[in-house]
């Protein structure tokens, strides 16, 4: 009777280590996920969104859902990876704020939003 309890517990045992060890690794994964293109996305959008004039909407139209950010206008990424690298928006009339958001965009290594007439959110 007790070697027959003692073998159940053993058998327990790992069947609970692999599920934990399965949960965890599947956590890292979406981790990982979350930090890569689609937070690029949500800041490239929540950029957009402070933008309150764009002649002809061309922002409005090309900043599309549709397409990969990495076609959108302006936006250039890193080959490899595929992050946001370089954000110019120079000389295109845009009036708005600069959102909070473009911090988020962590491999961003250029900025040029010259001549336009963005001011700092002051949230
Ligand atoms: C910026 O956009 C957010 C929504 O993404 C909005 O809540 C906020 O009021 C906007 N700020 C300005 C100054 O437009
Ligand atoms: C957005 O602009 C880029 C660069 O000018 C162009 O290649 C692309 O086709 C445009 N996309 C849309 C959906 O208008
Ligand atoms: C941004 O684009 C403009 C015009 O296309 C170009 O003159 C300027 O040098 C670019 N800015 C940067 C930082 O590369
Ligand atoms: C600023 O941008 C406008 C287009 O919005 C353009 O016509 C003008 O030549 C630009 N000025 C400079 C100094 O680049
Ligand atoms: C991006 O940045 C904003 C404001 O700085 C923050 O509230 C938000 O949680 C961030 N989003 C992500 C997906 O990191």
């Amino acid at each position: 009777m007790n070697s027959q309890l003692n073998g159940v517990h053993f058998l327990f045992v790992p069947t609970v280590l692999v599920l934990l060890y399965f949960s965890m690794a599947r956590t890292t994964i979406a981790v990982v996920e979350v930090h890569n293109i689609n937070t690029d996305q949500s800041s490239l959008l929540a950029f957009k969104d402070n933008i309150s004039y764009d002649a002809n909407d061309f922002l409005a139209k090309n900043w599309s859902v549709e397409t990969p950010i990495c076609n959108w206008y302006g936006v250039t990424c890193d080959s490899s990876h595929l992050r946001v690298t370089s954000l110019n928006l120079s000389h295109m009339g845009l009036v708005g704020t600069i959102s909070p958001h473009l911090g988020n965009l962590s491999f961003l290594r250029k900025l040029d939003l010259s001549n336009n007439s963005f001011q700092f959110s002051s949230k």
